[in-house]
């Protein structure tokens, strides 16, 4: 007789620095919230807003835009906004166990009042995201719509920084509608997977919409590659373990 093992559920892990907070992985959020912040010069009355991208599904988009948002948070007074824009297939909301119930599909299909499309994150003070919301039919259409200009405009009034997380420029065209509405665009490629072609067709893509390209963030990057930082992760440890005992 067979038996038919019940297929898990499969549960995500998420790897936001709040949960897990590896010292170098932190260190190298900052240094690309540095390096985006002072990419864009400050125009007053108005949000910076960086995009997140990619060529492929799975590189990491959600994962950095997730953590980019908690580090500029953790910086005092600096009202944050994370966007969940990929109406396809949202996950930030699961990042920060809230629902998707409410947000971006919500305003701009002219559903609900900005307010009710925004939540707070809980625990971190000045992070707010605005989840996909019920994932539409007709995304391409809504993003493209007027209503983006209405958002983007009503932001500034209320965030310093704006950061929208999109799904992959080689799949669908969704992201190239937000390009004209951001100051700056950071691509994800995946260490030793993305191929320099696909990057190039991403990168042409964005271009072609007028994007400005900040740069490309190397995920899943194998530290033994790289220039590591562990050796002043131990030397900040072996500090505080002295400081302490
Ligand atoms: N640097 C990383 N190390 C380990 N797992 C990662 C890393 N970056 C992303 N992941 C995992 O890979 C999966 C896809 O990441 P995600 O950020 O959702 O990609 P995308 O938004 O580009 O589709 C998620 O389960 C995420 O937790
Ligand atoms: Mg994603």
């Amino acid at each position: 007789m067979f038996k038919f093992k019940k297929k898990k559920k499969s549960t995500r892990t998420f790897n936001t620095i709040l949960k897990n907070p590896v010292f170098r992985v932190v260190e190298a959020y900052k240094t690309l919230r540095t390096n985006i912040l002072f990419s864009v010069p400050a125009v007053e009355g108005r949000s910076k807003r960086f995009m997140f991208t990619s060529a492929n599904p799975s590189e990491g988009k959600s994962t950095t835009s997730a953590n980019i948002a908690i580090t500029f948070a953790q910086q005092t007074d600096v009202k944050v906004l994370l966007i969940d824009a990929d109406l396809r297939k949202a996950t930030l909301h699961k990042y920060f166990g809230l629902s998707a119930k409410k947000g971006l599909s919500n305003f701009l299909a002219g559903q609900d009042a900005l307010e009710n499309c925004i939540q707070k994150v809980p625990d971190i003070d000045n992070l707010y995201i605005m989840a996909s919301g019920v994932l539409p039919p007709n995304p391409a259409e809504l993003l493209a719509g007027k209503q983006m200009e209405v958002l983007f405009s009503e932001l500034d009034k209320i965030f310093d920084v704006v950061i929208v997380d999109t799904p992959p420029v080689n799949v669908v065209a969704d992201a190239l509608s937000i390009v004209p509405f951001v100051d700056g665009v950071t691509m994800v490629a995946t260490d030793n997977k993305t191929t320099y072609t696909e990057l190039q067709d991403a990168v042409k893509a964005l271009k072609v919409a007028d994007a400005r390209i900040l740069g490309v963030v190397l995920n899943r990057a194998r530290t033994s590659n790289y220039r590591s930082r562990q050796k002043y992760s131990n030397y900040y440890r072996s500090n505080e373990e002295t400081s302490n005992s």
